[in-house]
This record gives structure tokens, sequence and C-alpha cells, in this order.
């Protein structure tokens, strides 16, 4: 039996992976540790919380992206030094590390699936702590897996899913940006990939990327919820970025590539659009 140790086990992929654990039944016991239970960037706190032989899965992060532009400090303090003290943590009892990261380190260029090497170059605060906190984990705990995602969502809780859902039920017609494209992410997969390397103490010393399969613009996504639930995607229709002024600035292209997570053994994502039909018709 080994200890599973969730950070930020009440966000949107926290709750998941508790969830998921608990329902899988495989003996392991399940530490979740909400925001108000273990703060990641207490040293002390984040020390007590770790034991020797346990998998920690840091769920934990400033996610607020546009506010992060103006609040870089907490940003950093969350997403890199909350980062840092668990993986010293972990290498000090022996514990291993599964940390999430994100697209946004890349800066969008691209024009083909980033590989797991491909260098970074985030174009925004988020992008900049969240990179810092890759480095960190890996300069403190070389064995420590760092898996990027991209575009997550849930069938609850505040994502865009949920908001153009709402909207659907709002509005006659709605603009969603075209010029943005990457892969949407269904919180629970995501959640069932990060248990499938906790399964596989082997896997070590590695950055994976974990997306459902496959391309979207937010349009396009938003018109899949649309005809998902039964309405007229046509009310969807497309702007663009400049059109859509938020703080951050946003990778244009940002499909994060599958080989290392194919090559390592680990089970291929499903497409997005039959994460998303399944997400949309769950009721918990
Ligand atoms: N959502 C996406 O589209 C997306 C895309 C790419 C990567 N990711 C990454 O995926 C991971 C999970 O994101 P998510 O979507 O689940 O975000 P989320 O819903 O915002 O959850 C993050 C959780 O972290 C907690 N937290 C914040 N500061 C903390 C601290 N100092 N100590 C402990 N916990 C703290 C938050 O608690 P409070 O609410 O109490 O502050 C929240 O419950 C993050 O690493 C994120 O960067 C997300």
């Amino acid at each position: 039996m080994n200890a599973i140790v969730v950070t930020g086990a009440h966000g949107q992929l926290g709750r998941r992976v508790v969830a998921l654990a608990a329902e899988r039944g495989d003996g392991d016991e399940v530490a979740a540790y909400s925001s108000a239970d273990l703060d990641i960037t207490d040293a002390d706190a984040v020390a007590a919380a770790v034991s020797a032989g346990a998998t920690v899965i840091n769920c934990a992060a400033y996610t607020a992206v546009d506010a992060a532009e103006t609040d870089e400090s907490r940003a950093m303090a969350i997403n890199a030094d909350g980062p840092r003290n668990l993986a010293r943590a972990c290498g000090r009892v022996g514990a291993r590390l599964i940390h999430v990261s994100t697209d946004y380190v890349f800066d969008g260029t691209a024009t083909t699936p980033y590989e797991v090497d491909a260098t970074p170059a985030p174009r925004s605060a988020y992008g900049r702590t969240k990179l810092a906190g890759e480095n960190a984990v890996r300069e403190e705990l070389p064995e420590a897996v760092v898996v990027r995602t991209a575009w997550v969502y849930d069938n609850t809780g505040k994502n865009f899913v949920t908001t153009m859902r709402r909207l659907e039920g709002e509005r006659e017609t709605l603009s969603v940006v075209n010029d943005q494209v990457g892969s949407p992410t269904f919180a629970v997969d995501l959640a069932s990939g990060l248990l499938e390397i906790h399964a596989d103490p082997t896997l070590s010393g590695r950055t994976l990327h974990y997306t459902n399969a496959g391309q979207a613009s937010w349009f396009e996504l938003a018109r899949a919820v649309f005809t998902h639930i039964g309405a007229d995607a046509a009310r969807v229709l497309p702007c663009s970025s400049a059109e859509y002024a938020v703080p951050a600035p946003r990778p244009a292209y940002s499909v994060l590539s599958p080989s290392a997570w194919i090559d390592a053994g680990l089970t291929p994502a499903r497409p997005w659009s039959a994460a998303l039909s399944a997400a949309l018709a769950r009721s918990t």
C-alpha cells in the first residue's frame, strides 16, 4: 500500500485525482490537502505532510492567468517556490513527485505539436512562474515526473465548457476566439493519466505531455459544446484574439505532442471530442 498525497485537492484537477483514486480502491491511502489544509509555500508544513514511499501529486497552483500579470510575485511563490518545497521534501524522505505544468510555458509560434524537449519561451507571467516551477522541481528532485497539460475543463465548476453551457441558455449568439489552437482536456482523463504514472514506479526523471488527442480552436470547442447539448452550433460566431482583449497574452498554438507519453508505455488519451461528450453526459 502506497500513500498518495494530493495538494490543491479542492481544485478542478485535484478533486478528480482524489475521487478517482478512492473509486479505484487500489488500496492506496489518499491524503487530500486543500489549500486551507496545506499551503505549499510553507516549507515546514510541506515537510510534515510528505512521508517516505508516498507519491505526491501536485495539483496546487496559482491559475488566474490574467491576474498573474499584476501579481507575479504571488504567482511565483505558489507556482515555483511551492513545487520546490514539495520536491525538496520528497527528496529528503524518498517520496515520488508528479508535478503538473502547462502548455503556457511555450510561446505558441510552432506549427506542429510541441515535443517535451522543445524550448520553452513563456509569453505571460503565469507561464514564466510555471516554467520556474518545472525548473525548481527538476533541480531539487531529478527523479520527479513533470506532466504538462492544457485547456483543462470539467463538467462542473468554472471553466470554458461550463461557461459555454451556461451562455447557451443566456445568449442568442456569442463570439469565441478562433485563432488560438490547443487540445481540450477532460480533468477526469488527466487524473487517470496521473494515477497511471503513480502505478508505475519505474517512471521517473521525465517530462511528459498529457492532453486529450487532437486539436481545436476555442471557437471549435464552443461549437462542439453546443452540438453535444443539442443547441444550434451556428449561434457561436468566430472572432479574433484582438477582438477579445485580455491582460495576459496566450499562445496561438499550444498543441502538445503525446509521443513521450506513448513511448513511456502509458495509455494514449482518447480524442477530445469523445472526452467532451463523456464529460457532458456525466452527472457527477
Ligand atoms: N485549468 C487549465 O486549463 C490548465 C491548463 C494547463 C495546466 N494546468 C495546470 O493544472 C494544474 C491544476 O489546475 P486546475 O485547473 O485544477 O486549477 P484550479 O482549479 O485553480 O486548482 C488549483 C488549486 O490550487 C490551490 N492552491 C492555490 N494556492 C495554493 C497554495 N499556496 N497551497 C496549496 N494549494 C493552493 C487552489 O486553492 P484555492 O482555490 O483555495 O486558492 C486550487 O484549489 C495546475 O498546475 C495548472 O497550472 C491547468
